[in-house]
């Protein structure tokens, strides 16, 4: 039988997706009533990761422990990974031996192939190109503070990245409206823009696209592996911090989300990330409580 993955949102259908987030909210009950929960009971997940991580990898941990289960953290530096044994080869080998494995890579296309000579099933961790299990995180904090998100206005404001663009699939799946401010040359891409048009408009200036917003989203200028870009960027994206006089813009009883970590007086101020309307720290607790709730639909 073929394993189950999930590299994109779109291996959810929009009913699993709000189960999901349903059994993330009930999962982070039980945890602090303090019941003990152990459905993966000596199950192994191997996570690799190309670039750095705190939330993505203490939460999977974490939460495979919980579950009775272990993960082993496996860096291409240490691994035969590093050295160019073939991803096949390496994924063949690494899930003839584990029941589950995160990557966190570059290049999106690690993961996809990975998935496919994969025998156990593989979840995105993060790559270029999207950060599901960061929205599985953000859905639960909006659903647990206001209800479901279908037909609501959510607005992005900076790059068209890995982050943007799995805003872009969860606003088609869960039936939401998305507007995007992005300077010119850092919108996401386009064949995305063109499959998601019917949720998604997209701006060349925040204070247009947060007038009315209901949730107020935003990530770094510079996204790993960008580092040396910082300086063009930081010029491009002027104008394109959240602040006071953004967040006036949206509904008054709007929401503020990052999935950290966040440059404060960048890409978003002090007063707003640490301010009423942010709801960072949940949104990153929620990491742990989403992806157990992922890893019981995949593992189980
Ligand atoms: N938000 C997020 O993925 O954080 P880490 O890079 O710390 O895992
Ligand atoms: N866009 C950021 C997200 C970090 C969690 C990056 O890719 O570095």
């Amino acid at each position: 039988m073929k394993p189950r993955h999930f590299i994109t949102l779109n291996d959810l259908s929009a009913d699993e997706l709000r189960a999901l987030i349903q059994r993330a909210i009930e999962l982070k009950k039980m945890r602090a009533a303090g019941q003990i929960h152990q459905p993966l009971k000596n199950k192994v997940l191997g996570m690799i990761f190309e670039k750095s991580s705190t939330r993505t990898r203490i939460s999977f941990e974490a939460g495979m422990t919980h579950f009775g289960g272990s993960a082993l953290f496996l860096s291409p530096r240490d691994t035969q990974l590093g050295r160019g044994e073939p991803l096949a080869d390496s994924a063949r080998v690494i899930s003839s031996m584990v029941d589950g494995i995160m990557l966190r890579t570059n290049d999106h296309s690690t993961v996809s192939t990975f998935a496919k000579h994969s025998k156990v099933p593989v979840i995105n961790g993060l790559t270029d190109r999207f950060h599901p299990c960061q929205l599985l995180a953000d859905l639960q904090t909006w659903f647990e503070q206001r209800g479901d998100i279908k037909g609501k206005q959510v607005c992005w404001i900076g790059d068209g990245n890995n982050m943007c663009q799995s805003y872009m699939n969860a606003a088609k799946l869960l039936d939401f409206q998305l507007s995007i401010a992005c300077p010119t040359g850092y919108e996401p891409e386009q064949p995305l823009l063109d499959s998601t048009a019917s949720h998604v408009r997209l701006f060349n200036d925040p204070k247009l696209a947060a007038q009315g917003a209901d949730l107020i989203v935003t990530d770094v200028w510079a996204s790993m592996g960008q580092e040396q870009e910082q300086q063009d960027r930081e010029k491009a994206f002027e104008g394109f911090c959240v602040d006071a006089s953004i967040m006036a813009l949206a509904n008054s009883d709007a929401l503020f989300m990052h999935c950290l970590p966040a440059h404060r007086g960048e890409e978003v101020s002090a007063e707003v990330l640490d301010g009423q309307q942010s709801v960072i720290w949940d949104e990153a607790e929620n990491r742990l409580h989403a992806q157990k709730a992922l890893l019981e639909l995949l593992m189980k």
